[in-house]
């Protein structure tokens, strides 16, 4: 059984309970991280956590930078808790605005949020990373604020199961004509052997993912353009493939069943891939 941290205990995950008052519960009213961990080292942890307060800040949760970094420790404690110093892993963080009766206004000044957070075991694709995966097109039905990483997961719970229900993984979501993000990944497109990801904005996660991708594939020599793409550019494109911190880089070799490019990962996606992998794995990933 799994030991999780629940406002500030570490119990049993069938011993942590929470209020059905909980805003987080009732509203959706909170923020959350998965982080990566390899061989007991969480991956990028202070982008995440510094990812985490900025979320936190935008909605006013009471629960700041400070609070935030001390969540570092509790990771490094369930670690050992969980026996996750070797092999791999991921951590649920998640902040919410606390429990109160349920009214859409903020709940009364010192209301403490909710704290919770929890390991997994993680393995990850071999197959999504070496085949690839299928995609499917759907319209970007999410709020405008799709920059703030809330619990209100929505679009993504329809967008996967839509993907799911057609046979592929993930869906690409197009806002105005352009592709913005997957349901639950950021996106690249590579045309004219030019890497193109959404740019920074309201209208995607700036995933942690994303970031290493994009300083370790311009390190590696890649050209990335951080440009939107249309639709039409999408379906035509060379290459496409998805990132985040569960997805690595997973080639995408069709979309709607129709094969991108020849239908195989192609070598663009190849270069980024093996170098993001080196950053995750400092060098040693040629083993796994
Ligand atoms: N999803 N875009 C969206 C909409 C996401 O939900 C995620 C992450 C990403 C990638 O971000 P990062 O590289 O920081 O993981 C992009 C997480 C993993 C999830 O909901 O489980």
């Amino acid at each position: 059984m799994a030991t999780v941290y629940l406002n500030g205990e570490f119990v049993p995950a069938e011993r942590a309970r929470v209020s059905v008052n909980d805003r987080g519960y009732v509203f959706g009213d909170g923020i959350y991280e998965v982080v990566r961990v390899t061989e007991g080292r969480v991956f990028a942890w202070d982008e995440h956590a510094r990812r985490m307060a900025r979320g936190l800040g935008e909605v006013r949760i009471d629960f700041n930078a400070s609070d935030v970094a001390a969540l570092g420790g509790v990771c490094e404690r369930l670690l050992d808790d969980n026996g996750l110093r070797t092999g791999e892993a991921t951590i649920y963080l998640q902040v919410t605005r606390g429990a109160a009766p349920r009214l859409h206004y903020f709940p009364p000044a010192g209301t403490p949020p909710g704290v919770y957070a929890a390991p997994s075991r993680f393995t990850p694709s071999r197959e999504m990373r070496e085949r690839g995966i299928a995609a499917i097109v759907l319209p970007d039905i999410r709020w405008s604020r799709c920059d703030i990483k809330t619990i209100n997961l929505m679009g993504a719970v329809l967008g996967r199961q839509a993907a799911r229900e057609a046979g592929a993984y993930e869906a690409l979501l197009i806002r105005d004509g352009m592709l913005t993000e997957g349901a639950a990944t950021n996106a690249f497109v590579v045309l004219g052997g030019v890497a193109r990801t959404y740019p920074l904005s309201n209208y995607i996660l700036p995933g942690i993912t994303r970031q290493v991708v994009i300083a370790a594939a311009r390190d590696a020599g890649v050209h990335v353009a951080e440009e939107p793409v249309t639709q039409q550019q999408l379906l035509a494109a060379d290459e496409v493939f998805i990132v985040g911190t569960t997805t690595d880089v997973a080639p995408v070799v069709t979309i709607d069943g129709r094969a991108v490019g020849d239908g195989k990962p192609g070598p663009v996606t190849r270069r980024v891939q093996e170098a993001f992998l080196a950053r995750l794995y400092g060098g040693a990933h040629a083993a796994r």
